[in-house]
């Protein structure tokens, strides 16, 4: 390759990175594929309709509050401590998406709804049975 082309094509690589990637990718494929990627423990797969439908007829700020703080297999914040609410919905909100969800990265109101059934979940309201 001569070296003109060499800045090109690492700007290229750059914008594909920031341009392409959907809010949440990043997160999904650093930390919740491990899981979600092979069905882990019974974890409901990237893109598997069947698994999804139900969860998103939960609706985002439900299903997004109970599994950051916790369902069964799934590790409270997918097992990372230091993950925000902010960047956790972004996640969940890319595997819905794939999965015939039009979900986006929440507005004010809605993470304010996501945090405050959180509040209530780990007050051990709201439980599934
Ligand atoms: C250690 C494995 C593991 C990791 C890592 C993980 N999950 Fe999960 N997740 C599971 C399992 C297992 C279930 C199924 C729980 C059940 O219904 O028994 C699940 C279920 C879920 C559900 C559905 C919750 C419900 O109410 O049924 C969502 C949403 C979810 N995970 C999001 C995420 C996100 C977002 C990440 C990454 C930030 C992530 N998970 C990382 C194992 C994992």
């Amino acid at each position: 390759m001569t070296s003109s082309l060499r800045p090109w094509i690492f700007a290229a690589s750059i914008l594909s990175f920031s341009a392409f990637a959907e809010p949440g990718e990043n997160t999904y494929k650093q930390v919740c594929a491990a899981c979600h990627g092979a069905g882990v423990l019974n974890a409901p797969k990237l893109g598997d309709k069947t698994k999804w439908t139900p969860l998103i007829a939960e609706g985002q700020v439900t299903l997004t509050a109970h599994a950051y703080v916790g369902v069964r297999g799934m590790p409270a914040k997918g097992g990372n401590p230091n993950m925000t609410i902010e960047t956790f919905s972004d996640a969940v909100a890319y595997m819905a998406s794939k999965a015939g969800g039009n979900w986006k990265t929440p507005n004010a109101k809605t993470l304010a709804a996501i945090n405050k059934e959180i509040e209530a979940r780990k007050a051990g309201l709201n439980q599934k049975p």
